[in-house]
Protein backbone atom coordinates (compact mmCIF):
# COMPACT_ATOMS: atom_id res chain seq x y z
CA UNK A 1 0.00 0.00 0.00
CA UNK A 2 1.07 3.56 -0.93
CA UNK A 3 2.51 5.27 1.81
CA UNK A 4 1.00 9.01 0.24
CA UNK A 5 -2.87 9.07 0.27
CA UNK A 6 -3.89 11.92 -1.94
CA UNK A 7 -8.01 12.21 -1.33
CA UNK A 8 -10.02 12.26 -4.67
CA UNK A 9 -13.14 12.52 -3.03
CA UNK A 10 -15.21 15.61 -4.86
CA UNK A 11 -16.30 17.29 -1.69
CA UNK A 12 -12.66 16.99 -0.76
CA UNK A 13 -11.38 18.82 -3.69
CA UNK A 14 -14.37 21.00 -4.41
CA UNK A 15 -13.98 22.60 -0.47
CA UNK A 16 -10.26 22.65 -1.31
CA UNK A 17 -10.57 25.14 -4.64
CA UNK A 18 -12.86 27.24 -2.24
CA UNK A 19 -10.01 27.27 0.88
CA UNK A 20 -7.79 28.10 -1.40
CA UNK A 21 -9.70 31.41 -2.97
CA UNK A 22 -7.82 34.82 -1.89
CA UNK A 23 -11.57 36.07 -1.07
CA UNK A 24 -12.22 33.17 1.28
CA UNK A 25 -12.47 35.46 4.99
CA UNK A 26 -11.56 33.72 7.90
CA UNK A 27 -14.55 32.47 8.59
CA UNK A 28 -15.25 30.54 5.92
CA UNK A 29 -12.04 29.32 6.00
CA UNK A 30 -12.15 28.13 9.57
CA UNK A 31 -15.70 26.55 8.48
CA UNK A 32 -14.04 24.69 5.31
CA UNK A 33 -10.69 23.62 7.03
CA UNK A 34 -12.83 21.89 9.92
CA UNK A 35 -15.25 20.48 6.96
CA UNK A 36 -11.96 18.81 4.88
CA UNK A 37 -10.67 17.88 8.18
CA UNK A 38 -13.75 15.73 8.56
CA UNK A 39 -13.49 14.10 5.07
CA UNK A 40 -9.48 13.52 5.65
CA UNK A 41 -10.25 12.19 9.18
CA UNK A 42 -12.80 9.92 7.67
CA UNK A 43 -9.33 8.50 4.98
CA UNK A 44 -7.24 8.63 8.23
CA UNK A 45 -8.89 6.38 9.87
CA UNK A 46 -9.54 3.83 7.40
CA UNK A 47 -7.04 0.90 9.35
CA UNK A 48 -8.15 1.55 12.71
CA UNK A 49 -8.50 -1.97 14.75
CA UNK A 50 -12.14 -2.62 16.02
CA UNK A 51 -13.44 -5.14 18.46
CA UNK A 52 -16.81 -6.68 18.70
CA UNK A 53 -19.46 -5.71 20.89
CA UNK A 54 -23.22 -6.15 21.55
CA UNK A 55 -26.37 -3.44 21.63
CA UNK A 56 -29.73 -4.08 22.62
CA UNK A 57 -32.02 -1.97 20.37
CA UNK A 58 -35.51 -1.43 20.64
CA UNK A 59 -35.84 -4.87 19.06
CA UNK A 60 -33.36 -6.77 20.28
CA UNK A 61 -30.11 -7.71 20.15
CA UNK A 62 -27.37 -6.28 17.52
CA UNK A 63 -23.58 -7.31 17.44
CA UNK A 64 -21.74 -4.27 15.72
CA UNK A 65 -18.05 -3.37 16.14
CA UNK A 66 -16.09 -0.36 18.23
CA UNK A 67 -13.07 1.03 17.68
CA UNK A 68 -10.10 -0.96 19.73
CA UNK A 69 -7.19 1.92 19.85
CA UNK A 70 -7.41 4.61 21.70
CA UNK A 71 -6.29 7.57 19.28
CA UNK A 72 -4.38 11.16 19.97
CA UNK A 73 -4.38 14.38 18.23
CA UNK A 74 -1.57 16.05 17.62
CA UNK A 75 -2.29 19.64 16.43
CA UNK A 76 1.08 21.80 15.00
CA UNK A 77 0.60 24.86 16.24
CA UNK A 78 -1.04 27.15 15.32
CA UNK A 79 -2.58 26.14 12.10
CA UNK A 80 -3.15 22.90 13.49
CA UNK A 81 -5.78 24.16 15.43
CA UNK A 82 -7.95 24.50 12.56
CA UNK A 83 -8.37 20.47 11.52
CA UNK A 84 -8.71 19.49 15.47
CA UNK A 85 -12.62 20.43 15.75
CA UNK A 86 -13.17 18.54 11.94
CA UNK A 87 -11.11 15.34 13.73
CA UNK A 88 -13.19 15.62 16.63
CA UNK A 89 -16.54 15.20 14.73
CA UNK A 90 -15.60 12.18 14.03
CA UNK A 91 -14.20 11.13 17.51
CA UNK A 92 -15.13 13.46 20.21
CA UNK A 93 -13.52 11.33 23.39
CA UNK A 94 -10.03 11.57 22.13
CA UNK A 95 -7.00 13.31 23.49
CA UNK A 96 -5.22 16.22 22.32
CA UNK A 97 -1.51 16.79 22.62
CA UNK A 98 -0.63 19.74 21.08
CA UNK A 99 3.36 20.74 19.74
CA UNK A 100 3.91 24.79 19.00
CA UNK A 101 6.97 24.59 15.83
CA UNK A 102 7.50 28.03 14.07
CA UNK A 103 9.25 27.86 10.83
CA UNK A 104 12.19 30.27 11.04
CA UNK A 105 11.61 32.80 8.49
CA UNK A 106 15.38 32.95 7.25
CA UNK A 107 16.38 29.02 7.66
CA UNK A 108 12.88 27.67 7.37
CA UNK A 109 14.02 25.44 9.89
CA UNK A 110 11.45 24.46 12.73
CA UNK A 111 11.50 25.76 16.18
CA UNK A 112 10.14 24.25 19.22
CA UNK A 113 8.15 26.36 21.23
CA UNK A 114 5.35 24.38 23.15
CA UNK A 115 5.58 20.85 24.05
CA UNK A 116 3.70 19.36 27.67
CA UNK A 117 3.46 15.91 26.17
CA UNK A 118 2.86 13.49 29.31
CA UNK A 119 5.49 11.18 30.76
CA UNK A 120 4.88 7.90 28.30
CA UNK A 121 2.63 7.64 25.71
CA UNK A 122 -1.31 7.51 26.68
CA UNK A 123 -2.49 6.50 22.85
CA UNK A 124 -2.23 3.80 20.66
CA UNK A 125 -1.65 5.98 17.59
CA UNK A 126 -1.16 9.64 17.13
CA UNK A 127 -2.82 11.77 14.05
CA UNK A 128 0.02 14.70 13.75
CA UNK A 129 -2.41 17.61 12.17
CA UNK A 130 -1.05 20.37 10.23
CA UNK A 131 -2.74 21.98 6.99
CA UNK A 132 0.27 22.40 5.21
CA UNK A 133 3.53 20.39 4.10
CA UNK A 134 5.83 22.86 2.88
CA UNK A 135 9.51 21.96 2.86
CA UNK A 136 8.59 18.86 5.34
CA UNK A 137 10.66 20.15 8.87
CA UNK A 138 7.80 21.05 10.87
CA UNK A 139 6.33 17.59 10.37
CA UNK A 140 9.83 15.88 10.27
CA UNK A 141 10.57 17.34 13.63
CA UNK A 142 6.90 16.44 15.36
CA UNK A 143 7.00 12.98 14.30
CA UNK A 144 10.67 12.72 15.72
CA UNK A 145 9.38 14.59 18.90
CA UNK A 146 6.60 11.50 19.15
CA UNK A 147 8.75 9.26 18.12
CA UNK A 148 11.06 9.82 21.38
CA UNK A 149 7.82 9.98 23.27
CA UNK A 150 7.35 6.66 22.47
CA UNK A 151 4.70 6.62 20.16
CA UNK A 152 4.23 3.42 17.98
CA UNK A 153 2.08 4.09 15.41
CA UNK A 154 1.86 8.01 14.21
CA UNK A 155 -0.38 9.02 10.87
CA UNK A 156 -0.16 12.25 9.05
CA UNK A 157 -3.04 14.08 8.04
CA UNK A 158 -2.54 17.62 6.00
CA UNK A 159 -4.73 19.50 3.35
CA UNK A 160 -2.08 20.76 1.03
CA UNK A 161 1.95 19.32 0.45
CA UNK A 162 4.72 20.52 -1.67
CA UNK A 163 6.21 17.50 -3.46
CA UNK A 164 9.25 18.48 -1.37
CA UNK A 165 7.46 18.52 1.60
CA UNK A 166 6.48 14.95 0.91
CA UNK A 167 9.73 13.49 -0.43
CA UNK A 168 11.08 14.96 2.89
CA UNK A 169 8.57 13.17 5.13
CA UNK A 170 8.37 9.87 3.61
CA UNK A 171 11.99 9.57 3.42
CA UNK A 172 12.57 10.68 7.25
CA UNK A 173 9.59 8.56 8.68
CA UNK A 174 8.89 5.45 6.29
CA UNK A 175 6.71 4.33 8.78
CA UNK A 176 4.35 6.93 8.71
CA UNK A 177 1.50 7.39 5.91
CA UNK A 178 0.60 10.37 4.81
CA UNK A 179 -3.48 11.77 4.11
CA UNK A 180 -3.83 14.50 2.10
CA UNK A 181 -5.78 16.71 -0.04
CA UNK A 182 -3.52 17.82 -2.48
CA UNK A 183 0.37 17.74 -3.76
CA UNK A 184 0.85 21.11 -5.34
CA UNK A 185 3.29 21.82 -8.01
CA UNK A 186 6.31 23.65 -6.15
CA UNK A 187 7.76 25.72 -3.49
CA UNK A 188 8.67 29.24 -4.23
CA UNK A 189 11.92 30.82 -3.03
CA UNK A 190 11.03 31.73 0.17
CA UNK A 191 9.03 27.84 1.01
CA UNK A 192 5.91 28.24 0.31
CA UNK A 193 3.34 26.08 -1.41
CA UNK A 194 2.91 27.16 -4.92
CA UNK A 195 -0.43 27.59 -5.60
CA UNK A 196 -1.04 26.49 -2.17
CA UNK A 197 -2.71 28.72 -0.29
CA UNK A 198 -0.58 31.49 1.20
CA UNK A 199 -0.35 31.34 5.24
CA UNK A 200 -2.55 28.93 7.07
CA UNK A 201 -2.04 30.07 9.96
CA UNK A 202 -2.43 34.20 9.02
CA UNK A 203 -5.85 33.03 7.03
CA UNK A 204 -7.33 30.85 10.00
CA UNK A 205 -6.88 33.42 13.09
CA UNK A 206 -6.97 36.67 10.35
CA UNK A 207 -3.24 37.53 11.37
CA UNK A 208 -2.44 38.37 8.23
C1 LIG B 1 3.29 26.62 8.81
C2 LIG B 1 2.41 25.39 8.69
C3 LIG B 1 3.35 24.28 9.05
C4 LIG B 1 4.67 24.77 8.51
C5 LIG B 1 4.94 24.04 7.23
O1 LIG B 1 3.45 26.98 10.13
O2 LIG B 1 1.28 25.42 9.50
O3 LIG B 1 3.43 24.04 10.45
O4 LIG B 1 4.51 26.17 8.25
O5 LIG B 1 6.19 24.39 6.75
P1 LIG B 1 7.38 23.35 6.67
O6 LIG B 1 6.81 22.11 6.08
O7 LIG B 1 8.36 24.05 5.77
O8 LIG B 1 7.92 23.14 8.05
P2 LIG B 1 4.20 28.32 10.56
O9 LIG B 1 5.62 28.02 10.87
O10 LIG B 1 3.95 29.39 9.54
O11 LIG B 1 3.52 28.67 11.93
P3 LIG B 1 2.00 29.08 12.22
O12 LIG B 1 1.13 27.88 11.93
O13 LIG B 1 2.03 29.42 13.65
O14 LIG B 1 1.64 30.25 11.35
N1 LIG C 1 3.21 27.43 5.67
C1 LIG C 1 2.06 27.95 5.18
O1 LIG C 1 1.16 28.34 5.94
N2 LIG C 1 1.94 28.07 3.85
C2 LIG C 1 2.88 27.67 3.00
O2 LIG C 1 2.69 27.79 1.78
C3 LIG C 1 4.07 27.11 3.53
C4 LIG C 1 4.19 27.00 4.87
Amino acid sequence: MSQVHISTHPLVQHKLALLRDRRTDPKMFRELLREIAVLIAYEATDDLATEEVTVMTPMGQASGRRLRERVGLVPILRAGLGMVEGFWNMMPNIEVWHIGLFRDEQTLEPVEYYNRLPVSPTVDVCLVLDPMLATGGSAVAAVDILKNWGAKRIKFAGVIAAPEGVQHLTTAHLDVPLYLAAVDERLNDVGYIVPGLGDAGDRLFGTG
